[in-house]
């Protein structure tokens, strides 16, 4: 992916810039599609060559931009993270990389440093229950309630490389397949531009698939090309890709039927956790909800949320 494409999609403030569906190239400054669980495979009592001020420098910036909270001990992630993108840039060491960026205002490499310290990991259906809940009990009331309008807007917040959107659109389609001739649409967000990059082409390595696509589903939305298998149109009209930082203003949202902002708040401190949850609220229709990752929760965080226990899954509605 070309610097001008990335500082284009990239935008300004809160992003909202539309991502085009090709595939950017595998460059030293993409991010690990493994993430941060696969990084913590890697020792964190390995010699790593960082100073104090470096890594501060570093937590902070993932702080400020992104509010991603790096705590110290994690020096060893921001090695791995950040080398192959100091090389890419030139640099003869990630320190010289990173004094570098301390001494130069906000621009692409420091949101590159961001997006690289970013945890992707996702699989398709993932976690099973929210997607049974929706299936069974979300989505019959849904269709009632929008039988005139047949209307209906989900929101796939922090979508990673894809496979929690491409999962609803396959639901969506499976369960209702009246669904091809409404208005349904689903906006995916991500702050990481390549990740974004990724979903957008939907095209997807035969481990990537294996992990949580049943092979019906497959066969049926899916085409293989060589070693790889990428999403069928009708999928991919359905979604919409944008880059959006949960942790700055947002743009102009349409107010959602159902919001999925899974697995990434456990990143975040209290506070950006509480302004998420009530910026998600003034987002969703009032029957409307809002599933967490199976680590999170609105409690003891937002009163204004009321969680709702749907088979396996707990969902949140506003009290
Ligand atoms: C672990 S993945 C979760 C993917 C998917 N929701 C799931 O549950 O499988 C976390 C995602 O959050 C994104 N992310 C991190 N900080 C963010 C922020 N401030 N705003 C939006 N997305 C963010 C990362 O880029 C990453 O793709």
């Amino acid at each position: 992916m070309g610097h001008a494409r990335l500082r284009g999609a990239l935008g300004s403030g809160g992003g909202g810039a539309a991502i085009d569906g090709n595939r950017p190239s595998h460059s030293a400054t993409s991010p690990a599609r493994g993430g941060l669980d696969s990084a913590n495979n890697h020792s964190p009592h390995h010699h790593v060559s960082l100073t104090v001020p470096h890594f501060d420098y570093v937590a902070k910036l993932a702080r400020d931009v992104a509010a991603i909270v790096l705590e110290r001990g994690k020096e060893y992630l921001v090695v791995l993270r950040l080398t192959p993108l100091s090389k890419a840039h030139g640099f003869p060491s990630l320190g010289d990389f990173i004094e570098h960026l301390r001494t130069r205002p906000l621009d692409l490499a420091h949101h590159q440093v961001v997006d690289a310290l970013t945890t992707n990991e996702t699989m398709f259906f993932r976690d099973g229950a929210p997607f049974e809940a929706l299936r069974q009990q979300l989505l019959p009331a849904l269709l009632t309630r929008a039988a005139t309008t047949r209307r209906l807007r989900f929101w796939s917040a922090a979508c990673s490389t894809g496979q929690e959107p491409y999962s609803l659109a396959m639901l969506l389609l499976e369960a209702a397949p009246q669904l091809r001739d409404w208005d349904v649409r689903i906006l995916a967000t991500d702050l990481c531009v390549n990740t974004l990059g990724l979903a957008a082409a939907g095209s997807f390595t035969p481990f990537e698939i294996a992990r949580g696509l049943p092979e019906p589903l497959r066969n049926k939305y899916f085409t293989r090309q060589s070693d790889q298998w990428t999403v069928k149109e009708e999928l991919r009209r359905m979604i919409e890709f944008r880059r959006l930082n949960l942790a700055q203003p947002w743009p102009d949202l349409p107010t959602f039927d159902l919001i999925f902002i899974r697995n990434v708040m456990i990143y975040f401190d209290v506070a950006t956790k509480q302004s998420i949850l009530r910026r998600a609220r003034e987002r969703l229709q009032p029957h409307g909800h809002l599933f967490l990752g199976t680590a999170e929760t609105t409690v003891n965080l937002d009163p204004t949320w009321r969680p709702v226990t749907l088979g396996g899954a707990v969902a949140y509605t506003p009290a």
